[in-house]
């Protein structure tokens, strides 16, 4: 048996937290939100249409919003699709614009090139494709199992591979178009607990560089957003309990973490004219986080412990 690390007992809590993970995403309800300023001119992207992996949920629902907001069209694709008729419902009534909704698991090429084929017989064309699609879950590498590595470098990595072929297959190889791939910060100085999606972000950043080079002829920019800690998320539940503790707020050099909007505006931005000489190029988004923020073990241990206690009480 090898040796174990004090807090070994804690990570064999992951059943337990990945029974509370699915309730949790699963009975959530998204909201739009309450106002929004335009920035740009309201009608930058009327008629367009947006490809969105994970529009169902947290930061690519509210990406979604702010496209539709300047008068694109939208198809929003995950595995749950009660969630993703009850976002599309109410990303239409708030914005007026249009919103399908097709069941995908971007692990499966099939599955994608019907959704994609789908939307070009109601909508005739496709500009931008967002890989948001993403799993995550605090684990240390010492009890992450060999599957549970595996499941998340097949849904973000060969998810954002299997979308991005296909949707270049199938239209952008003739149409030209723009791909955006959301990432993260956590491979950048090896965050801990989160090897796993460290990995995934990593290839995806380096696999946006090939695409990039390789699809660049045919009038196809691609790009990452990186964003870090992005509050009312899943990924922020998941990973700190939703709300980070105020010590670690005060580390990011802009004193607080990023809104979901502020993503959605970035993107926004990368589609625009004004973005046409970047490609192949990362958009860190994180006020700063990830140069300043603490990365120890030990302090992250403790948060691992606090969540999982806190997801145990709610079981
Ligand atoms: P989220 O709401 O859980 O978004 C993840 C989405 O991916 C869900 O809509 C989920 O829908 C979909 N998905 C998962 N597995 C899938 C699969 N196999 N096939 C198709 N869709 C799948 O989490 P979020 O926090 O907003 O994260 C969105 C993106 O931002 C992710 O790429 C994440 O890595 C990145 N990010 C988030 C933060 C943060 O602070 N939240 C920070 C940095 C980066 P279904 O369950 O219906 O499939
Ligand atoms: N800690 C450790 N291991 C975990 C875990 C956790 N919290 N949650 C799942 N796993 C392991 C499982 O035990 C399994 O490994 P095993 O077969 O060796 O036991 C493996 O990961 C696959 O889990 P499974 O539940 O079968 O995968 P799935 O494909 O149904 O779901 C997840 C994928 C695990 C990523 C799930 O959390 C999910 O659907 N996430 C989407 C939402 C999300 O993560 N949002 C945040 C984005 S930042």
């Amino acid at each position: 048996m090898p040796n174990r690390s004090p807090n070994a007992k804690d990570w064999d809590l992951r059943l337990q937290k990945r029974k509370m993970s699915g309730q949790q995403a699963f009975s959530y309800v998204e909201k739009c939100l309450e106002s929004y300023k335009h920035v740009f001119n309201p009608d930058i992207l009327r008629d367009k249409v947006v490809f969105i992996t994970g529009g169902g949920s947290g930061i690519c629902f509210t990406i979604t919003e702010v496209f539709l907001r300047h008068q694109c069209d939208a198809v929003i694709v995950g595995r749950n699709v009660e969630r993703l008729r009850k976002s599309a419902d109410t990303l239409m009534k708030a914005t007026g614009r249009r919103c399908l909704y097709y069941q995908v698991d971007v692990r499966k090429p099939q599955d994608i090139l019907n959704a994609i084929d789908e939307t070009l017989k109601v909508y005739g064309r496709i500009d931008y494709l967002i890989n948001g699609a993403a799993g995550n879950f605090l684990c240390p590498l010492e009890s992450m199992s060999y599957n549970a590595f595996k499941t998340v470098i097949e849904i973000d990595t060969l998810g954002t591979f299997n979308t991005s072929k296909a949707m270049y297959e199938r239209y952008f190889k003739n149409n030209g178009g723009v791909i955006i791939n959301i990432t993260a910060t956590l491979h950048y100085r090896g965050q801990a607990l989160q090897a796993h999606v460290g990995s995934a972000k990593a290839a995806i950043e380096t696999l946006t560089r090939h695409m990039a080079v390789e699809w660049g002829p045919d009038r196809i920019r691609v790009m990452c957003v990186a964003p870090g800690p992005i509050a009312d998320t899943e990924g922020m539940r998941r990973l700190a309990g939703g709300v980070l503790p105020e010590a670690l707020t005060q580390g990011i050099p802009i004193q607080r973490i990023g809104e979901r909007v502020e993503i959605g505006n970035v993107c926004l931005f990368l589609v625009t004219s004004m973005a046409e000489l970047l490609t192949g190029t990362v958009v860190v988004a994180d006020g700063g986080s990830w140069l300043a923020s603490s990365n120890d073990f030990a302090q992250r241990s403790k948060l691992f412990t606090s969540v999982s206690n806190s997801s145990r009480s709610k079981l």
